[in-house]
């Protein structure tokens, strides 16, 4: 049996979590946090679409997930705007560090919300079927996606597993 819709998300969501501690532990220096911080930008941003995708957008088009897909479309782009404005060039000092906790903090928040409700949700309102064929695409995706935004920079990666990974020097 290939993996689960809701395993699939939540492979990412570990990866994400991992990388939101690396971004902010006190001994990372700021070449370690720049380079944690690019690889967690493209996870999100592939995540982001991947999930809104094949499965908000479908969740958006029932009367019982609409409320639940608006919320979770919401936090993507305050997401998105905190990793905007962690995309200086000048990453060292106390504010740039304020910034990345505030998105490590969003960021699990979010998650945690999607694992608690919005997936359960999704569960009760999509069929065994949907969510195989959605759960598919997702993955295809993601995969995708990564690489796409992986190419804006030159010290991320795409592994031959379809992982984000550092590129090598
Ligand atoms: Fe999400
Ligand atoms: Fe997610």
């Amino acid at each position: 049996m290939s993996a689960s819709l809701f395993d699939l998300l939540h492979e990412s969501h570990e990866i994400q979590r991992q990388l939101c501690r690396r971004l902010t532990a006190a001994r990372a220096s700021t070449a370690q946090r720049e380079q944690v911080f690019l690889q967690l930008k493209v996870e999100l941003e592939a995540h982001a679409a991947a999930e809104e995708r094949f499965l908000y957008v479908p969740l958006l088009m029932t009367d019982p997930g609409l409320s639940s897909s608006r919320h979770a479309l919401s936090e993507h782009h305050q997401i998105e705007e905190l990793c905007e404005e962690l995309s200086v060039s000048d990453k060292q000092g106390e504010a740039w560090l304020d910034t990345a906790k505030r998105l490590g903090e969003k960021v699990r928040h979010h998650l945690k919300e999607e694992e608690r409700k919005f997936f359960k949700v999704a569960g009760r309102i999509l069929d065994v079927d949907k969510k195989d064929m959605l759960g598919r695409r997702y993955q295809k995706d993601l995969v995708r996606m990564r690489k796409k935004y992986a190419a804006d920079y030159q010290r991320v990666d795409v592994s031959s597993a379809g992982e984000v990974v550092a590129a090598p020097r």
